[in-house]
């Protein structure tokens, strides 16, 4: 693959050259000869253009993406953080996920580890990592945003250790104020740490899930050039490039669109987002107060409990299913999530995709669960200690939930690797909007009277975007590494990168 590259690039742009060097299906054999496709502001798309439609349906030419969208891309990332000049390249991707796994391969060996928080960082007397991963906004599960001065010391930590930071970033626009106010729209979100990088250490990753639809599965990197060309590489032996279709789509909607159109686009989303997080907030405080505690969140999908009096959240999943409402146990999103002798009284609230009647049924729901199960003020919950019977030790906290319906067996396994996907067969959860529909025939096929089970765990509304809820899994798998397996970093860099981790 390498070599064909070389090859390709040695002969660009010789006048009057004839390729007789690529499996490419010739453009005649395409079935596609007309896309037409219609905005929701009812702007139609009609792509008619043979170099577009040829380009869509062939592989990638240029790995680093569709001309078009590249240059849109660049231009967007240059006008929103301005990286200091001639430290970074970017390329196109199949998204933040696809991203984060070629960057561990790329620079993770076999028993290096990553950190997700500074705190294990500054743990004395440890080995210092490789890598720093980090959501600075929006986080998923927490749903907090990293102030700017804290961004500051996370980054000169990074240069002082030598450590490359990850940005994933793909809550960026969903920002808003907790108190209300217009829209951002692409105005002040916030320095991004890629701002700042003034050596190339930073490998920002930005993503069209949020902005525009998951299922577009598009997104780009912003990196050193001494990485690129290695996720380069890597892209051309395995994925090819990132999808070809689907970029020359959003290239044409964006540029259908125009800056002002785009603009408007993200401004209407964070209006959805502020309207569902008030919402969400409001029910918060109507049903949970003295039970639970929380922050107003400020960017993303996410509301992040912590339960007062339950010292571990998986305690209560059973009377949640009852209740009909599911979200996500906080233990689920943490990398020592399967280890049942660890308590984590945090649960997991997705404002993203219920309806806003549901958001607010669903936290009074929540809240008669954890009147249920919290002990009264000045009893032992106040100490922390285990307040439901089945809760007596973290070690008999059940996840009878799993255990006790259908393929049990299968349940409880996928729950005890912290999946949560386990949650939806365990909730009888179908797909995305259709969750409360089959949490309905769920109710209605065992002949219960309850209402249907509502749905707090998922993450994109579905009038903006469909589900997506693999990141956390990912997550725990390239975190579960044990801290004692740190490897002392090598002093010797290229382009901020440690040249090692990039191979020869
Ligand atoms: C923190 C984080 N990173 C990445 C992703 C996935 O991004 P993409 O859809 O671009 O792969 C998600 C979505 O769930 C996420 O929460």
């Amino acid at each position: 693959m390498a070599g064909l590259r070389r090859l390709v690039t040695a002969f660009a742009g010789v006048p009057g050259i004839i390729g007789l060097h690529g499996g490419l299906p010739p453009a005649s054999a395409f079935p596609i000869t007309e896309l037409t496709f219609t905005l929701k502001d009812g702007q139609k798309i009609v792509v008619d253009d043979p170099a577009k439609l040829a380009a869509a349906q062939q592989y990638s030419m240029f790995t680093s993406g569709y001309p078009p969208l590249h240059r849109w891309a660049k231009a967007h990332m240059l006008s929103m953080h301005a990286p200091p000049a001639g430290v970074h390249d970017m390329i196109m991707t199949n998204g933040n996920n696809q991203t984060i796994e070629m960057v561990m391969r790329l620079l993770m060996d076999k028993g290096d580890a990553i950190l997700q928080t500074m705190e294990s960082l500054r743990a004395a007397g440890k080995p210092l990592p490789r890598l720093l991963y980090t959501v600075p906004v929006g986080q998923n599960p927490t749903g907090v945003v990293t102030p700017f001065e804290r961004r500051k010391e996370i980054y000169a930590l990074c240069r002082e250790y030598d450590i490359i930071l990850m940005e994933d970033d793909p809550y960026y626009y969903l920002q808003f104020s907790p108190e209300g106010g217009q829209p951002k729209g692409l105005h002040d979100l916030g320095r991004s740490y890629l701002s700042m990088d003034v050596d190339g250490r930073v490998v920002r990753m930005d993503s069209f899930s949020k902005m525009l639809a998951p299922g577009m599965r598009l997104g780009w990197v912003t990196a050193a050039p001494a990485l690129i060309e290695k996720i380069i590489y890597h892209l051309q032996g395995v994925h090819i490039g990132a999808n070809s279709f689907i970029q020359v789509v959003v290239a044409e909607m964006l540029d259908g669109w125009g800056p002002e159109g785009f603009e408007a686009h993200v401004r209407a989303m964070q209006a959805e987002y502020a309207q569902r997080a008030a919402v969400i907030q409001a029910a918060a405080e109507r049903h949970l107060v003295g039970l639970a505690e929380w922050q107003a969140p400020a960017a993303g999908m996410f509301l992040w409990l912590r339960l007062l009096g339950i010292p571990d959240a998986r305690s209560i999943l059973d009377a949640l299913k009852d209740s009909g409402v599911v979200l996500v146990p906080g233990r689920f999103c943490h990398c020592c999530g399967p280890e049942t002798s660890k308590t984590c009284p945090y649960l997991r609230v997705s404002f993203a995709s219920a309806t806003l009647a549901e958001l607010s049924e669903g936290m009074a729901r929540l809240g008669a669960v954890l009147r249920r199960f919290a002990a009264p003020a000045g009893s032992s919950a106040q100490t922390g200690a285990p307040t439901s019977s089945a809760a007596s030790s973290p070690e008999q906290v059940p996840a009878s939930v799993f255990a006790s319906s259908g393929t049990g067996a299968q349940q409880a396994g996928r729950a005890a690797a912290g999946g949560i996907r386990a949650l939806d067969s365990a909730f009888e959860l179908g797909g995305g909007s259709e969750a409360t529909a089959a949490g309905k025939k769920g109710a209605a096929q065992q002949g219960s009277a309850r209402s249907p089970t509502l749905c707090l765990s998922r993450e994109g509304p579905a009038n903006v975007m469909p589900d997506c809820c693999a990141k956390v899994e990912l997550l725990n798998a390239s975190a579960a590494v044990s801290e004692d397996a740190l490897a002392p970093l090598p002093a010797k860099t290229v382009a901020g990168v440690p040249s090692h981790h990039l191979g020869a």
